[in-house]
């Protein structure tokens, strides 16, 4: 069975990565920043920054994975607009760090934030133009392992979102907010392909198994506007909707840009991994 380290164990696709690859019977070396946040489970974890060249490497080297994924990222986009020079010692950088064999299965979680968003949904050969530091960052990186002779995949997902209560992704954000009466102002007129956590877990866990390489696009496949895709977490879970209100991204003011019409196509996906996202935004 391969032997998989995963950086940035405690984030929300790192953790249930974990565990479903656990659960799939593979070895698991996590890694995270500080402690352990996934609460029982039966792999070991090594706390990791992916900035520290030598930790990786006595990391790697020790533990000799035959597979590493990396879904260690500075991931608030605003953050990443106005600390560039941690965001790019954390998205791009460490990139060096992190591969020592060629042989070695080395997957990248990557974003459609690479893209402008002028006419998504995108297709793995749409060419990237990164509108904020974020997405620049992780073009970057995508570039720096494409020019390796590394075994890589490079994994592009969307507005990834689930339960996980350390984590304050879209899921959880409009569920607390409306939990608490409050009103939200969400842009209609940005358009992604949410994609739910454990559908992504699965897309990398074929991506193992089939030992694919190249880049594969994996998100959710409905083609939503955060406004609809925010009623529909709110439907779902019983909240009010008159809470909701429409906004426009021109109205809301955030550092960072945002792609207008981004997401993906995942048709490559669908034909060679059988990649089937299982998320119903109809409820
Ligand atoms: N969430 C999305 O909508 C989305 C969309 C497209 C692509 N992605 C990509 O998907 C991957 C996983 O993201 P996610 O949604 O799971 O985000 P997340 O919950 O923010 O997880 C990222 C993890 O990386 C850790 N990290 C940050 N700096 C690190 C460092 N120097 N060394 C080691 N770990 C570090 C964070 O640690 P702390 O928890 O301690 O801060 C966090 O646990 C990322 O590559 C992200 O760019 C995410």
């Amino acid at each position: 069975m391969k032997k998989v380290l995963i950086t940035g164990g405690n984030g929300l696709l790192g953790k249930r990565l974990r565990q479903l690859l656990e659960s799939k019977g593979f070895f698991i070396i996590a890694s995270g920043l500080g402690k352990d946040r996934l609460e029982e489970h039966n792999h070991s974890y090594i706390e990791l920054d992916v900035t520290n060249k030598a930790q990786c490497l006595q990391v790697i080297q020790e533990n000799n994975p035959d597979v590493i994924v990396n879904a260690a990222a500075m991931t608030n986009v605003d953050s990443c607009e106005i600390k560039q020079k941690e965001c790019l010692q954390i998205n791009t950088d460490s990139i060096s760090n992190l591969n020592i064999s060629k042989n070695r299965h080395f997957i990248q979680i990557s974003t459609d934030f690479v893209f402008d968003g002028k006419n998504g949904p995108y297709l793995e050969n749409s060419k990237p133009k990164p509108i904020n530091y974020y997405g620049f960052s992780k073009y970057l990186a995508e570039q720096k392992i494409i020019n390796t002779n590394w075994n890589y995949a490079i994994i592009r997902t969307c507005l990834v979102f689930g339960e996980d209560r350390d984590s304050n992704n879209i899921y959880m954000w409009v569920n607390k907010a409306l939990k608490e009466n409050k009103s939200l102002n969400i842009v209609d007129d940005q358009f992604r392909t949410p994609t739910y956590v454990d559908d992504l877990c699965k897309g990398v866990f074929s991506i193992i198994e089939t030992s694919s390489s190249g880049i594969y696009n994996i998100s959710g496949e409905k083609y939503l506007s955060i406004f609809d895709f925010v009623c529909n977490i709110a439907r779902r879970n019983g909240f009010d909707l008159s809470l909701i209100k429409r906004s426009n991204s021109s109205k809301i003011n955030q550092v960072a840009l945002r792609p207008i019409k981004s997401g993906f196509l995942i048709d490559k996906a669908k034909k060679d991994l059988d990649f089937n996202p299982i998320y119903d935004f109809k409820n």
